[in-house]
């Protein structure tokens, strides 16, 4: 056996790729699983979008190699976009370099810009890529906190008390991903003036800007920015198109210029048509963005109910396609999303896979339907999820025989209420019913009843003796 390379000892398996792994086992077994842990955007990206790719296929030249920097007309149209949105003036020419998703561009810059020993300041929380890439090119995280008393932002005087002569890289991230935290201005002000003050390059990680957030910003929008700050940026969430694996980094030309030398040593250039239909994307007019909001804060209201249902407290002014929310006071987020799992099949993401600082949170992703966020809640609130399947009638009938929702909870229709309730009510014992579910090849059964392929539960009296029962 060959053994891998030392760089990866301190490198683990992304936690998703592992947890996906045991999320999808349960579903193949039957678990009607909802899963609101990833932040994989579930809706299409516009049709015209597809459609630019579509005819792209005819292009003689679409199935050649392509350029490293992509196609002057897509470079044009990120000028484009950074200018429209942002405010910022962009060079085609040597200022913006697509990438293949922005997490591409999180290893290029590491390996552009770092060296063994280098020391690079990484959020906590945070995307896990950042001190991931950080190891594998044999630098060293320093990890700084980002708490809820300061709005999730860095406490950089704090930072610089501490010495930071071995620095040579910071990553930031606002909106911040997972807190959804925004940034002010003085907060990128104060962060371009600290960077310069300590000879730091600064990588603003941008890809939420556009989600459920008002005001979008780019930290290259700020005075003296571009001596030492770049900007990732991405289409996956804004756009839809995470699948595509369309981004970009852009910033002063020398920076660029260094990330290219190492991806031009790694890829080839984007597929043509994905170019193609990226910059359909990034010319969308204010309607796209306003009716993709409109979606995700629908979702965001119900994602607060789940969080209520929880007992889980939330900021409501945060921006991106998640929902922070802090557990109650003690609990292990790790604990409460595999318990959360196995009983009531709904997965989310526990906070401390963003660092020690996420403990005693969960992010609830917003990438799901309405409908399943209504499912979710009603698996937590049982009192909920009682009344929303009972009729006034049903309820008035549970109460004349005293009985409680818990009692009636997963009991499905006034036939089977009604029977268990008469049952109870001679004194007869309740129990779960152990035939089989009746449905074609439903076989997967719990003790209690539970059929996970339609998720029903089924009831009967337990076949004691009878006295008395004549009339
Ligand atoms: C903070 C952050 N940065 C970067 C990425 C990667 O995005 P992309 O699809 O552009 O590679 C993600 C994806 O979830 C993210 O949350």
């Amino acid at each position: 056996m060959i053994q891998p390379s030392k760089r990866l000892n301190n490198v683990e398996e992304y936690y998703f790729s592992k947890k996906l792994k045991e999320v999808n086992l349960l579903k193949a077994h039957g678990k009607p699983i909802i899963n609101l842990g990833i932040g994989s955007p579930d809706m299409a990206p516009s049709p015209l979008v597809v459609a630019a790719l579509a005819e792209s296929l005819n292009n003689q030249s679409a199935h050649k190699y392509q350029s490293y920097q992509g196609l002057p007309e897509l470079r044009e149209a990120m000028a484009n976009f950074y200018k429209r949105h942002f405010g910022v003036g962009l060079s085609p020419l040597n200022e913006i370099l697509p990438l293949m998703g922005s997490k591409e561009g999180i290893m290029h810059i590491a390996m552009a810009f770092l060296d063994e020993g280098d020391e690079v300041l990484v959020p906590n929380p945070g995307y896990p890529t950042y001190a991931s890439v950080t190891k594998l090119v044999k630098a060293v995280p320093r990890y700084y906190d980002l708490t809820e008393e300061n709005n999730w932002h860095p406490d950089l005087f704090a930072l610089e008390k501490e010495g930071l002569e071995k620095v040579k890289l910071m990553w930031v991230n606002y909106p911040h991903m997972p807190t959804g935290a925004i940034p002010t201005n003085k907060l990128f002000e104060d962060i371009i003036k600290f960077a310069k003050r300590n000879n730091i390059l600064v990588v603003n990680d941008n890809p939420y800007s556009f989600v459920l957030n008002d005001y979008p910003k780019s930290i290259l929008k700020y005075l003296g920015a571009k001596d030492n700050c770049i900007e990732l940026n991405s289409l996956s969430k804004t756009f839809n198109m995470a699948g595509w694996r369309v981004g970009m980094v852009v910033g002063k030309q020398e920076y660029i210029e260094a990330i290219l030398n190492v991806k031009s040593n790694m890829d080839s250039g984007m597929f043509y048509g994905l170019q193609k239909g990226a910059i359909e994307a990034l010319k969308s007019s204010k309607m796209w963005y306003t009716s993709l909001n409109s979606v995700y804060e629908e979702r965001r209201k119900l994602a607060w109910q789940l969080a209520d249902a929880l007992q889980c407290t939330y900021e409501k002014e945060a921006a991106g396609m998640f929902v922070w929310a802090k557990l109650p006071h003690g609990t292990d987020a790790i604990q409460f999303v595999d318990k959360l799992l196995k009983e009531k099949s709904i997965f989310l993401a526990p906070g401390n896979i963003f660092g020690s600082q996420g403990n005693g949170y969960v992010r609830i992703s917003l990438c799901a339907p309405t409908e399943e966020f209504e499912k979710a809640i009603s698996r937590v609130d049982k009192t909920k999820s009682m009344k929303d399947e009972l009729t006034e009638s049903q309820i008035a009938f549970l109460k004349k025989y005293n009985f409680g929702m818990e009692d009636m909870f997963d009991a499905k229709g006034l036939t089977t209420i009604e029977y268990m309730a008469r049952m109870k009510a001679e004194g007869k014992r309740i129990a779960y019913n152990a035939d089989p579910c009746k449905k074609e090849g439903h076989t997967l059964r719990t003790k209690s009843g539970h059929c996970a392929q339609c998720n029903t539960y089924r009831f009967g009296v337990k076949k004691t003796k009878q006295k008395n029962n004549k009339k």
